[in-house]
């Protein structure tokens, strides 16, 4: 035993020293788990906004000159009778031709792709989005919707001069029904707006990622976004409850059912959840929102092996069970991505790998007991060697920031080549040390391994100081067959975007892809909408 329990109670939650009955080599191990006891509040992260200055937008690279084996799609080029169009719906405030104004939203948050896009419509309401859909379909001008612009596969920017629909301005709560939980709202609503909006009403987002402070709910819709929550409330297929959208026509979809339970007909909902714009633009958004735990706790914890990563997700399942709310893990060449890049201090010694795992329920004393129990045993069997344990908001805060903030961390090496991948528990991390010594002789400056190592989703990610073309084709050619190989996925939440069209057909088979296909057609025959995206030529 690790920690007695009798004692632990005596001294209401803290876990002393003396409450330690374990070998003297344990006793200071356990002393970290300073479980401090105070009233649990929501963790905001800091806004991963980049809002880039026309000269740093400018110095990445066009689309069109790095990849340029995609043709421009036979679409109408831009005119000024369309710009007057544009303004007599919107004003000519929300119609931005100016290049200053325009620059930013063509380039995508990892610096990777930069359309060349003339116009960024900014439009308030579902009215507007569809009238312009409507002429720009007439018209055959190429669309691109775009929210927070945080998206990780290039979908999110024109390739060419397509029309920007940014729905930032479409950010009107519509209501809360307190009782079910049920929030309606418009897409262009930020995330942590809206879960600070919820927090006041005991409620919170079933989601949270690091890019909550700029990303909108209609973006995670449309991407099917996922994060660190997604072990405990599930994916935006069951939390959205129903989908507002306007067709590349204009023709407003209205499926904007406030139900839990609606077996009426087709599900049109979960074709709008992740499709990333190409198959309409979602303008309202109504999802199931949980009540907010009253205890939180976070353990961050330091692993000598994978296996022992392994071996601790499983008793972490079984032991805290509902309490679960996110099992994350990072190795240790992320970690010093952030302690490097970021200054961000890790909490414990190095170690090759580093998990944090959470617990959010409706009753402290419960939860700290079951943790206490959870971590006593995976001390013991030697799992866990180091780690910190904590309820105290701010520290709560603290410590996500080291996972949070890995995109970020990693950024700022220069160019970043990014794997998101879902994979079988047994091979989650192998590809890691295989890519790494695959890259050993080459300009590659990091090769982590990081991720929601409780959903099976692996984020593997290669540095260099700038964009490598060999370095792209050398990881490309491995990672996409050996995780199809391995029956993993190539995208596990980041979606296809523009970057994994080509690499689709190594999760999905030919008559799935023709039928998206088909079904693409349907809804947008000219394919106006987010064209050389998701989908193979
Ligand atoms: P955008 O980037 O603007 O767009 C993404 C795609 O959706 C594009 O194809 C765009 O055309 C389409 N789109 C946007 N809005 C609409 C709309 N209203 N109608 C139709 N199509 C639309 N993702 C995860 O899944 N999990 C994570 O943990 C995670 N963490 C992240 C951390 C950081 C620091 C960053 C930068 C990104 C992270 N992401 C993560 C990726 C990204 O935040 C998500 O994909 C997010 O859902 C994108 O939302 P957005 O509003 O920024 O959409
Ligand atoms: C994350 O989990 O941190 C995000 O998906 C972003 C990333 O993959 O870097
Ligand atoms: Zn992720």
């Amino acid at each position: 035993m690790f920690f007695s329990a009798e004692c632990c109670d005596a001294h209401e939650g803290q876990i002393h020293r003396t409450c330690v009955t374990a070998a003297t080599m344990h006793i200071q191990m356990a002393a970290r788990f300073l479980l401090v006891r105070s009233s649990p509040s929501r963790v905001i992260s800091v806004s991963q906004t980049r809002h880039l200055s026309t000269k740093a937008a400018q110095s990445v690279e066009l689309t069109s000159e790095r990849y340029p084996d995609v043709r421009r799609g036979n679409f109408s080029k831009l005119n000024p009778g369309h710009i007057s169009f544009f303004e007599s719906i919107l004003g000519k405030n929300r119609v931005l031709t100016d290049r200053a104004d325009v620059e930013s939203y063509n380039v995508d948050w990892m610096k990777m792709v930069r359309g060349a896009s003339e116009v960024v419509l900014k439009p308030k309401t579902t009215e507007e989005v569809s009238k312009i859909l409507k002429f720009c379909n007439e018209e055959n001008l190429a669309v691109c919707p775009q929210g927070g612009n945080t998206g990780l596969v290039g979908g999110s920017v024109p390739v060419f001069d397509e029309v920007i629909l940014s729905t930032t301005l479409m950010n009107e709560i519509i209501s809360i029904d307190e009782v079910s939980g049920v929030l309606v709202c418009q897409a262009g609503c930020i995330l942590e707006v809206l879960d600070n909006y919820l927090s006041e009403r005991g409620l919170i987002m079933p989601l949270d990622l690091g890019a909550k402070g700029s990303c909108n709910i209609g973006g995670n819709v449309s991407t099917n976004a996922g994060g660190i929550r997604l072990i405990r409330y599930g994916s935006l297929h069951g939390s959205v409850l129903g989908i507002e959208a306007v067709k590349a026509d204009g023709e407003v979809i209205d499926c904007l059912s406030t139900l839990k339970k609606d077996n009426t007909g087709y599900h049109l909902k979960h074709l709008f959840i992740g499709s990333e714009g190409t198959l309409g633009v979602v303008t309202k958004v109504a999802i199931h929102c949980p009540p907010a735990p009253k205890a939180i706790n976070l353990a961050f914890l330091g692993l000598q092996t994978f296996e022992d990563v392994l071996k601790t997700l499983q008793l972490a399942k079984h032991s805290l069970a509902e309490i679960l709310s996110s099992c994350e893990m990072m190795d240790n060449p992320t970690m010093q991505a952030v302690t490097q890049n970021l200054k961000l201090k890790c909490p414990v010694e190095e170690y090759p790998f580093y998990m944090l795992i959470e617990t959010s329920g409706s009753d402290s004393k419960h939860d700290e007991e079951k943790l206490s129990k959870f971590l006593e045993e995976a001390m013991s069997s030697n799992l866990v060697r180091d780690g910190t344990l904590t309820s105290e908001p701010s520290r709560i805060k603290q410590l996500w920031q080291l996972r949070e903030r890995v995109a970020e961390g990693l950024v700022h090496d220069g160019y970043v080549y990014k794997y998101d991948i879902s994979l079988p528990s047994k091979m989650f991390y192998a590809a890691v040390p295989k890519v790494a010594e695959m890259l050993r002789e080459t300009k590659a400056m990091r090769v982590t391994g990081y991720g929601h190592v409780g959903d099976g989703n692996l984020h593997l990610n290669v540095t260099s100081k700038q964009y490598e073309h060999d370095l792209d084709s050398l990881i490309e050619s491995y990672v996409f067959k050996w995780t199809s190989q391995v029956r993993g996925s190539i995208s596990a939440e980041h979606g296809i975007g523009f970057k994994k069209p080509k690499v689709m057909h190594y999760s999905k088979s030919q008559s799935a892809i023709g039928l998206m296909q088909q079904i693409k057609k349907l809804m947008d025959p000219k394919g106006i909408l987010n064209p050389y995206k998701v989908l193979p030529e």
